[in-house]
Order: structure tokens, then sequence, then C-alpha cells
């Protein structure tokens, strides 16, 4: 008997709620939007008022709200969101004191009830909580990912978009590294439909996109006071995705490194291909010496905090 696949919500905020939504409007599976006891109802009203759209959008997906962790028991996906987010003026890594004990709460939890799940982990600081996941869980380094990469290259290449005067759909880039200010937009393979960036937006307009991308997100929180969540959920969803459809997406994701790109025992963003068998593998390419160099400097970064989760 086919059986629709059953995806879980960790978190039932801004984004948990874009994220039930676009699971449902793109048919992946039944919805479990899952929050803390005190939010529950929160939970259960945002379910009952996307499900009410299946009515009028014609799907057949079902959404559940609840703070029970067994009715997420045996999900296919969990994406997690679980956590604070930032307010103006805050780092991601500001965020380290409140939101640990959640990912390890959130761990413990999703090792016993949802122990074959691919995980997509989104809350911040988005390295250093999904190397806890990780370790806490341990769960193999194929089923746990982080969502950052793809949102970074998404903000990328709306902006070099616009700067340039060309649709967004022709703008390929990819920028790796963790999930803070020292991201690494890999410029050397940045093109509009295979034309190289460089000859078609002048330099100076190039750098302060990249300024602009680094602080992305910090944009956003200046603007509504909390976190972005559209795109972060489409992102989230992409990756969701190419693991159900088995798509075999090269995109960029926070990654367990074993020895790739010279890194070991952390997660930071890298070119990777999901696929049904989740992270199914880390493609390496060949950096600028300048782009290793930043891609060193933001390993640092993403260290320094792997260095106080491990010491907490
Ligand atoms: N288990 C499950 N959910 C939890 C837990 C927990 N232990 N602790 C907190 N939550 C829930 C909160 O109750 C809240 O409903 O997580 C939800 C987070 O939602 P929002 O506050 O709306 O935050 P959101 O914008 O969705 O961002 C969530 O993602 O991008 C990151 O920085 C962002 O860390 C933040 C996370």
């Amino acid at each position: 008997m086919a059986t629709r696949k059953k995806i879980a919500l960790i978190g039932a905020g801004n984004i948990g709620g874009e994220l039930a939504n676009l699971v449902v409007s793109k048919q992946l599976g039944d919805v479990v939007l899952f929050d803390i006891p005190a939010k529950e109802n929160f939970a259960k009203g945002k379910a009952l008022d996307l499900e009410q759209n299946s009515a009028i959008h014609g799907f057949d997906a079902s959404i559940l709200g609840t703070s029970k962790w067994s009715d997420c028991a045996g999900a296919d996906v969990l994406i997690v969101t679980a956590g604070i987010p930032r307010k103006p003026g805050q780092s991601r890594d500001d965020l380290i004191a409140t939101n640990l004990p959640i990912i390890r709460d959130v761990a413990d939890n999703a090792k016993a009830h949802c122990p074959n799940a691919f995980v997509i982990v989104i809350s911040n600081p988005l390295d250093a909580m999904v190397y806890e996941f990780k370790r806490r869980t341990d769960f193999p380094k194929e089923r746990v990912v982080g969502m950052a990469g793809v949102l970074d290259s998404g903000r990328f290449q709306l902006f070099l978009a616009r700067a340039a005067g060309v649709s967004v759909k022709d703008v390929r880039a990819t920028v790796l590294g963790g999930h803070g200010d020292d991201m690494v937009p890999v410029l050397s393979a940045t093109t509009i439909n295979g034309l190289p960036v460089s000859q078609l937006v002048p330099a100076e307009t190039i750098a302060g996109i990249i300024d602009r991308t680094r602080k992305g997100g910090g944009e956003i929180v200046g603007l509504m006071g909390t976190s972005a969540f559209y795109a972060p959920a489409s992102s989230a969803i992409a990756m969701a995705e190419a693991y159900l459809l088995d798509q075999k997406r090269l995109l960029p994701c926070a990654a367990f490194l074993t020895g790739e790109y010279g890194y070991s025992d952390m997660y930071m963003g890298v070119p990777v291909v999901i696929g049904g068998k989740g992270v199914e593998r880390i493609v390496q390419v060949v950096l600028s010496p300048e782009e290793k160099t930043m891609l060193d400097k933001s390993a640092k970064s993403v260290q320094s905090i792997v260095d106080v989760v491990k010491k907490n």
C-alpha cells in the first residue's frame, strides 16, 4: 500500500509555518507541525489554518499541530527551526546560549522518535547547531545537513541579477563557508548563463553585493525585528525535495567534513549532492587562492563556536 511521506517540522514559528505551506503546496507529504507545550494551541491553529487551504488549493495532505513527539514518530524528513531568532543588533553567534539546550532537547527526541529521518537543521548559529545535532544523535553524516548555502547563494544571485539587469534565473552562484559574516561567495565560478559575472558587473558593485550578501540576514532582521522566513523555508524545501525525489541536486549546504577542503570534525557550507541516500557526496572544487584564504577564515570562526559547543 502506498503511503504519503511524513515530514515533521520542529518549531511552528515563522519558518515552520512557511515550511508547512510549501510542503503541502508541493505535495511532498503529510506534515506534523511540532512546538513546545506552551505553543501547542498555536501550532494546532496554524496547522488548521493551513489545512483549510487544502479545499481551496486542492491538495490531500494533512497537517497536524502538536506538542507530542510521538506524533512525529517515523518521520521521513525532519526540519528543525526550534529556537529563538535574532533580534536587531544580535549576531547569529549571540544565540548560542539560548539555542544550545533547545537543539539538545530536539536531538534527544529525534533520536528516540525519528531514528531514520533525513534531518535538515535551520536553527542558528547554524554551523554549531547542526554539529551539535549530529554529535548528540550520532546519526550518520549523510542524514544530517544544515541549511545556509542555498539561502546565501539565493541572496547573492538576486543582488547580482538586479545589478546586471538580467533575469535571476540566469545567475548561477555558490556561497560556501560558515553561515556568518565571513561566508565565501565563489566569484571564480559565478556566471550569468555561463558568462563570467566580472564582465557584466563592475568590480566595485560586486564588492558591495558580497558585503550585502554577508549581512543579508541582518538587513532583514533590522527591517522586521525578526529573522527572514520565506527564503529560508524555500531553501530548506529545495533540500528536502532533492532527498525525497532523489534529484541528486548539487547544492551548497552545511555538511559534516572529514578532511574535505582540509577541515575535519566540523560542519561548514560546501557543495554537496543531495539524493535519495541523503548527502551522497561532498564535491571538492579548486578555489582561487583568495577564496581558499576566505574559506580558512570562515572555518576558523566556525571552529571557535563549535569549541564553545563542545565545552558546554
Ligand atoms: N522544541 C520545539 N520547538 C521549540 C523548542 C523546542 N525545544 N524551543 C523553542 N521552540 C519553538 C518556539 O516556540 C517557536 O515557535 O521554535 C519556534 C521558532 O519560531 P520563531 O520564533 O518564529 O523563529 P523562526 O523565525 O521560525 O526561526 C527559527 O531559525 O533561522 C533560524 O535564527 C533562526 O534560530 C532561529 C530559527
